[in-house]
């Protein structure tokens, strides 16, 4: 595309504000104005990607690994839905609703949309399965030490009120293998449950799921997954993985509205996993007199009460603008902007790298430390050149942490690259 053609187009979108809502016809292709031909190894179609966001420039923003920012697609179709249903004053509410917003999600998750409960973030889901899954004293969980705050509260806290065991193991970021081994020494006869990150927070590591999904089910243990870190920035397929239930947030790469979350559980797993909060929408018929009640016999039976439908109405057109652009190349982009990173950090002497070597453990998310500077200090130093990082204290990493999106690019990179090399 020529410049002048490009700049036309981005101009065509920038005007274009009334953009559709779920429900209405455009809803599969939530972007009117004409896309230039998707590559990902176009610069140029980046570059329009780019204009899709209200994200400034004035900062480069690294940090997708604690929220996404939104394209104006999702927040004017969050306005939209507000505008509407302030008018009447309706919740809106419907099932009609709910399918469409689930049935992306549960394409771009690989799983059926009745497996899917909406949450308001991620920590929810892991609230939901934590305390509806039944664990009694003495039974073990196994976990890591590079956990989130997140995948860490609810199971203290159950560890407090019920008295379960907590087991650890270190990630290893040499070997997937060595991953399965450890898990492998700490499973005993009392192990009921594995609660694990997709991908950590710490190192952007993406853990052997489906391996340790498979000793799992060798040994009748649950596999919980914590999938803040990968939903929405690379594809994959959860009833491939096999795991028994998946969290993850709506806000950080699936680009969705803040406050916005998604709970799958495996459907098998819908008797196991007790709904501890209930209420309208969770149920299948009730009787207060008779004492009777059914649960809905999907995933929503995890849900319930007046939600903000328009914050989820976002979340659908999030991930069917993902879908536009494709999540392969979304995957495509944000890989080839961490290899370059990961390669040029790789040759700074006094840095070094503590994501994974090994490409296929590698996500978009690269972190790394001075051998000179505190990583505070770093950040700080950085923070000059107005480059939005992350500080890592979980698991004692102690480093700085970037996250590459598609509204990222090489020069911001280079930027950031620059920074690291002047610190110290
Ligand atoms: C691995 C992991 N789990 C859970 C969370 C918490 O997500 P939320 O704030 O959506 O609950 C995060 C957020 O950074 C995370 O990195």
């Amino acid at each position: 595309m020529k410049r002048e053609e490009f700049l036309r187009t981005v101009a065509g979108v920038v005007a274009a504000t009334s953009l559709p809502t779920i429900g209405s016809a455009s809803t599969k292709d939530p972007i009117s104005v004409p896309w230039p031909a998707i590559d990902p190894t176009d610069e140029y179609f980046w570059k329009f990607v780019r204009t899709q966001f209200p994200l400034t420039h004035d900062r480069a923003y690294f940090n997708t690994g604690g929220l996404g920012a939104s394209p104006y697609v999702v927040i004017d179709a969050v306005k939209a839905k507000m505008d509407e249903l302030e008018k009447i004053s309706e919740t809106g509410h419907n099932d009609q609703v709910w399918r469409e917003v689930k049935t992306p999600i549960a394409q771009l998750l690989g799983c059926d949309l009745e497996e899917l409960a909406f949450m308001r973030n991620a920590t929810e889901g892991i609230n939901v399965v934590c305390n509806g899954l039944p664990l009694k004293k003495g039974d073990e969980i196994i976990t890591t030490t590079h956990e989130h705050v997140a995948n860490s509260v609810p199971w203290l806290a159950l560890l407090k009120r019920e008295g379960v065991v907590i087991r650890l193991f270190e990630p290893s970021t040499f070997s997937a293998q060595e991953n399965i081994d450890r898990i492998q020494k700490l499973i005993t006869r009392k192990t009921r449950l594995i609660s694990i990150p997709h991908g950590t927070t710490t190192t952007g590591q993406v853990l052997p799921v489906k391996e340790i999904s498979k000793l799992a089910k060798s040994k009748n243990i649950w596999l919980f997954l914590d999938g803040a870190q990968t939903a929405g920035m690379f594809p994959f397929d959860l009833h491939d993985i096999g795991c028994d239930a998946y969290a993850a947030c709506g806000h950080k790469w699936m680009l969705g509205p803040k406050e916005t979350g998604i709970l799958y559980v495996r459907k098998e797993m819908f008797d196991v996993i007790q709904p501890k909060f209930v209420g309208a929408y969770s149920d299948n018929g009730f009787d207060l007199a008779r004492g009777t009640l059914a649960f809905h016999p999907s995933a929503q039976r995890y849900e319930y009460g007046t939600v903000n439908v328009p914050l989820r109405v976002g979340l659908g057109v999030a991930v069917t603008f993902l879908q536009k652009i494709g999540l392969e190349n979304v995957w495509k982009r944000d890989k080839a902007l961490s290899t370059y990173l990961f390669n040029a950090l790789s040759q700074i002497p006094q840095i070094k790298v503590l994501s994974p070597a090994n490409d296929a453990e590698r996500s978009a998310m690269i972190t790394f430390q001075h051998t000179k500077l505190p990583f505070l200090e770093l950040q700080q130093h950085l923070n000059t050149f107005k480059l939005r990082t992350r500080g890592v204290s979980e698991g004692g990493v102690n480093g700085l942490r970037i996250s590459t999106h598609i509204y990222n690019n090489f020069e911001e990179l280079d930027r950031l690259i620059e920074g690291v090399k002047s610190a110290g």
